[in-house]
């Protein structure tokens, strides 16, 4: 979630930022902003609740959470997906908080999966309501998932997100595959003295499930109130270490407008590496978030956004909701990751 910048603090990773620049082929696209990047990707949260407190995520004991009635309905959150697709998204990612706490997640799943402009969707979660919904959520045509998890130790797990269910989170990635779901990743965000000797456990865990690993350099970001320059584990360190296990490492397929890059071991097993911070991925990002309440932003490190909610309350219907989505985003300059590195 978006949040306040707080002030730079001294820290080694700069001066990698890509050179940013506008494709004369992509202003052919519909929707393309100032740097020529074209809207592609929604990544929708459902809800703002989640019942794990992951310390780099939602850290306080306690949180105020948003009003029902300030939550988007389904029927408001159909409405806002049909206006992205017509501006040219192709795929959506549920997130939250915690999508799973949704009620009848799967219902949401089988409107948006009707359209078929959306051809890619996706749940990013902490795992432990897998158990109960995979089933439904593949049957309502979900097509990948995400699962987080920072560590294979049961007493880490309980420190990392103050709940102590780390079973559950593993028998809901076993309830992916058994659900008949393929594409599962799992996201690890690394933290040095957290977890960062577990690089080695946590990627035999995911060959041994079929799932791919990315390690996520720990971002500044959120609720990561207790992020130090000196926590972050860069790529380049992550890479030195695995290659010094596995041996030599290769680079493995690009996917354009991906955050991770994805790399091989010798034999063949392949992870990925998610660099926001040391290696920005703005200059081909085509990505925007709507919150539960309906607040467009058009950047991960963004301060301001634009209230949906209020549009649609308002009685716009999905050719407005295009157009103001259209319009703002080819005045988008956003560059969060980049800015923050110079
Ligand atoms: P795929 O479609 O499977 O590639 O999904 P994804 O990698 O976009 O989604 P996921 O939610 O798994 O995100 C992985 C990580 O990428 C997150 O934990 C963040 O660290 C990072 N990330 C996701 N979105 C953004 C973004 O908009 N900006 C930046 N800087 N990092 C992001
Ligand atoms: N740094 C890096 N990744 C983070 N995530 C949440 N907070 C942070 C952070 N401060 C990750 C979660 C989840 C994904 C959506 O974002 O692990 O997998
Ligand atoms: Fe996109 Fe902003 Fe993230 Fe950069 S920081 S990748 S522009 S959302």
């Amino acid at each position: 979630m978006p949040t306040d910048s707080a002030p730079p603090r001294p820290c080694p990773f700069s001066g990698n930022s890509r050179a940013l620049g506008v494709s004369p082929i992509q202003a052919y696209y519909r929707s393309v902003d100032t740097r020529g990047r074209a809207l592609r990707d929604l990544r929708l949260s459902v809800t703002d609740r989640c019942d794990f407190r992951c310390n780099y995520c939602m850290p306080e004991a306690t949180y105020t959470w948003l009003p029902r009635d300030d939550i988007l309905s389904f029927e408001e959150l159909e409405l806002v997906v049909r206006a992205f697709a017509d501006a040219g998204v192709t795929k959506v990612r549920l997130t939250g908080g915690e999508p799973l706490l949704r009620r009848d997640l799967a219902v949401l799943v089988a409107r948006i999966a009707a359209d078929p402009r959306i051809t890619d969707i996706s749940l990013t979660t902490n795992g432990v309501h897998l158990v109960d919904q995979a089933a439904a959520l593949r049957a309502a045509g979900l097509h990948r998932v995400t699962v987080s998890l920072d560590t294979m130790r049961a007493d880490r797990h309980e420190a990392i997100t103050r709940r102590a269910n780390h079973q559950g989170v593993l028998d809901g990635i076993s309830a992916i595959g058994a659900a008949g779901l393929s594409g599962t990743k799992i996201n690890t965000v690394v933290i040095r003295g957290t977890n960062d000797d577990e690089l080695i456990d946590l990627l035999e865990y995911g060959s041994s499930v079929g799932a791919e690993v990315r390690f996520i350099e720990y971002m500044d970001v959120g609720g990561a109130t207790g992020w130090t320059c000196d926590a972050v584990v860069t790529s380049d360190e992550m890479l030195t270490r695995l290659g010094a296990a596995y041996g030599p490492i290769r680079a493995a397929e690009v996917r354009p407008a991906a955050p991770a890059r994805r790399y091989q071991l010798p034999d063949g097993r392949v992870f990925g590496i998610v660099a926001s911070t040391t290696e920005p991925f703005c200059s081909t990002c085509d990505r925007s978030r709507v919150t539960a309440d309906g607040m467009w932003f058009r950047c991960l490190y963004a301060a301001t956004g634009t209230d949906l909610r209020a549009l649609v309350r308002g009685g716009a219907d999905a050719a407005r909701l295009r157009n103001t989505i259209q319009e703002q985003w080819q005045e988008r300059t956003d560059q969060g990751a980049v800015d923050r590195l110079s």
